[in-house]
Formats: C-alpha cells, sequence, structure tokens
C-alpha cells in the first residue's frame, strides 16, 4: 500500500527507538564514524572527514572507500591542509575512485571552506549545499551526523528501507519526495546523526536488495512489506533505458626501453585532468575514429583487443592498439618508465587499457 499523503504521516517517530537500540549494538566501525559508545561519551564527529567520507561514497562502495580516506587523511589532516595542495595532486591521490569531477569539486570546496569559512565546515544544510560538489543528499548527511541537525538523508539504501517500511508502490525516482516526507517524519532530534547512519548500515547489512535478513531486523514487526512477504518486490523501479554505447581507440606507444607514452586530459570533459593514453575522441558514430588511421602518430599500430568500461551516461569501447616506436620527444605527454607504469595514478578504463596491451604486467 502507498502511504497516504504528508497530513497522516507517522508523527510518533516508531522507528527510531528500535532503531538507535539495534545500532548501538551493531554499528560498522568505520575510519570515518565516532562509534555509538564514544559519541555517547561526547566524542564529535570531525566535519572534515564526514564531508571527505560523504563525497568519496557519493557512487563508491564502503570496502573501496576505506583506504582513500585513509590515505587523504594522512597525508591532508585538515580541510585546510587540503586546500594547501596542489589539485594535480589531490587528482593523483582520487586516480582508481572514479567520477573524477567530484576530486576537483572537493579542491574547491576544500579551498572555500578554507578561505570563507577560516576553516570550518558550516553546518546548516543550506550553507552545505552552496559549496561545490555538496547536493541536497551530501548536505543532509554532513548536517545529521557533523552537527546533529534533525536532516532528512535519504541516500539508495535508506530509500528501500523505506519502500520496504510502507510498501511504496509509486517507481523510484517519482517516490523520492514521498520518501522524503517519510524519512523527515521519522526522524529524531536526539541522535539524528546516528539514525541515519543506522538506517545506512541496516540497508547494508539487513535490509539488502536481495534475501534481506528479515529475522534480524529490528523493524521486523514494523514493515508492511515483511507482514505479506513481498520484500523483494521493493524497491519499486522505474525500468532503466540501455545505456548508450560510444566508440574510440587508446593508444599503447611502447620505447624499446619498455617507457609508456601518457598524456594529461584536457582539464574540461570526463576523466578531466587525469594522466591516460593518447585516445582519439569518443564518438557514438558508428563510423568513427576507432583504427590506427586515428593514431598520434604514424607507428606499426597492432590492435590487441577491445576493452568496455561503463560511465554514468554511456558504455565506451575502446580498440587498443600498441606499437614499439623510436622516442618521440616532439609529442606533448611523457614517458613512463617500465618500473613506474604500474605505479601511475591511472584511472581504471586506462589500465584496462594496458592491460590489452601488457596482459602479464596488469
Ligand atoms: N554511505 C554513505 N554515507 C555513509 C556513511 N556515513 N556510513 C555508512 N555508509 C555510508
Amino acid at each position: 500500500m502507498s502511504p497516504a499523503p504528508t497530513a497522516s504521516l507517522p508523527t510518533d517517530r516508531r522507528i527510531a527507538g528500535p532503531l538507535l537500540a539495534w545500532y548501538d549494538r551493531h554499528a560498522r566501525t568505520l575510519p570515518w564514524r565516532v562509534s555509538p559508545s564514544d559519541r555517547r561519551e561526547g566524542v564529535r564527529p570531525d566535519p572534515y572527514h564526514v564531508w571527505l567520507s560523504e563525497i568519496m561514497l557519493q557512487q563508491t562502495t564502503v570496502r573501496a572507500v576505506k583506504s582513500y580516506f585513509d590515505a587523504f587523511v594522512s597525508r591532508w589532516p585538515t580541510v585546510t591542509d587540503l586546500a594547501a595542495a596542489e589539485t594535480d595532486e589531490v587528482m593523483k591521490a582520487w586516480a582508481g575512485l572514479g567520477y573524477y569531477s567530484r576530486a576537483r569539486n572537493l579542491k574547491k570546496c576544500a579551498d572555500r571552506v578554507a578561505g570563507e569559512f577560516g576553516g570550518a565546515f558550516p553546518g546548516a544544510e543550506d550553507e552545505l549545499r552552496a559549496l561545490p560538489g555538496v547536493g541536497p543528499y551530501t548536505a543532509a548527511a554532513i548536517a545529521a551526523i557533523a552537527f546533529d541537525v534533525p536532516a532528512a538523508v535519504v541516500d539508495g539504501n535508506i530509500e528501500r528501507v523505506f519502500s520496504r517500511l510502507h510498501e511504496i508502490d509509486t517507481p523510484l525516482p517519482t517516490a523520492k519526495p514521498e520518501i522524503g516526507r517519510l524519512v523527515g517524519a521519522e526522524t529524531p532530534g536526539d541522535r539524528p546523526g546516528d539514525f541515519a547512519q543506522a538506517l545506512m548500515d541496516l540497508g547494508a547489512t539487513i535490509c539488502t536488495p536481495k534475501r534481506p535478513a528479515c529475522a534480524l531486523c529490528p523493524l521486523e514487526d514494523l514493515c508492511e512489506a515483511r507482514a505479506s512477504g513481498r520484500q523483494e518486490s521493493y524497491p519499486v523501479k522505474a525500468a532503466k533505458k540501455a545505456k548508450p554505447v560510444r566508440s574510440g581507440a587508446a593508444f599503447v606507444a611502447e620505447r624499446e626501453d619498455g617507457a609508456v607514452l601518457l598524456v594529461k586530459r584536457p582539464d574540461k570533459g570526463l576523466l578531466g585532468g587525469m594522466a591516460g593514453l593518447p585516445t582519439t575522441n569518443w564518438t557514438v558514430r558508428e563510423d568513427g575514429e576507432t583504427g590506427p588511421d586515428a593514431a598520434p602518430f604514424k607507428a606499426d599500430w597492432r590492435r590487441t583487443g577491445v576493452i568496455s568500461h561503463v560511465f554514468t551516461h554511456f558504455e565506451l569501447r575502446l580498440e587498443v592498439f600498441h606499437a614499439v616506436v623510436t622516442g618521440r620527444e616532439d609529442y606533448p605527454g611523457w614517458w613512463s618508465s617500465s618500473d613506474s607504469l604500474a605505479g601511475e595514478a591511472l584511472p581504471t578504463v586506462m589500465k584496462k587499457a594496458l592491460a590489452s596491451a601488457f596482459p602479464d604486467r596488469f
């Protein structure tokens, strides 16, 4: 059953009690998180840690983020340190996490917080929203977790939990405002940050997309989908459109000593400012430049395979060509020695292309 509109939303805050009691016992230990017991002792989360983790977690799993988070905070312990860093160094440290506009905005946001706010993050949702790279979800998450503001935090996990609790038949993303109102009505004035993190943990460990562990769920008795046995039918999602495919070619130019030619990609556009192999443009045209004629210079280019990488809005297929060449000092790029190549800060799609040319090394 879809819930009734706002007027009859639950106002008795039914889920906070059992949910927080569960979180007190089962909260995941995460490097950016203050445990519920430490929180009770008065330890406060560092807003810089909360912001950094939320930006990293926007499109990436907790598992993948942990080591990047640790590396960032040991290298740049405060937001002011991050603001003082070179953008190129931040981009390099981000390499492999994907969605590189996040890293550019991260640096811009650090500059603003250091410059305009004296290194102290603002705590109000609207001020947070005005910062580069901080959207409604991230602003709510930082306000709640770092500043105990009772903001309605709604990420994908929380959407799933609420769509099951209330058997929301409206498909996502249309149901988002309705879910936002329900989360807002349940969010307690006391411990709103732990409430949000508890919902995230519940979604990640119990209320999972497939085969949720309902018998272990603190909200089992309150869940409409559990009562009707239809928990795996929620959330209802609008049919996804197939992603368009773009094609292009990548060129692995290898010098006789094993060094490989790398270039810095233009600052604007996908993978902007990142290191990579020379490539053609990526086009949706079937007759696009995917052959050796489109190489940056003439050589005995041999095709080593085709790799595929899925970006948010399209799938990229790159034909990969390899040639052994004599050094081209005139080409705008640099030769990365065979020892340093594996350690270069390269986006995953570029590592895939290198693996096509050097299956034993990548
Ligand atoms: N996913 C996004 N933000 C998170 C957080 N603060 N804790 C756990 N998972 C998350």
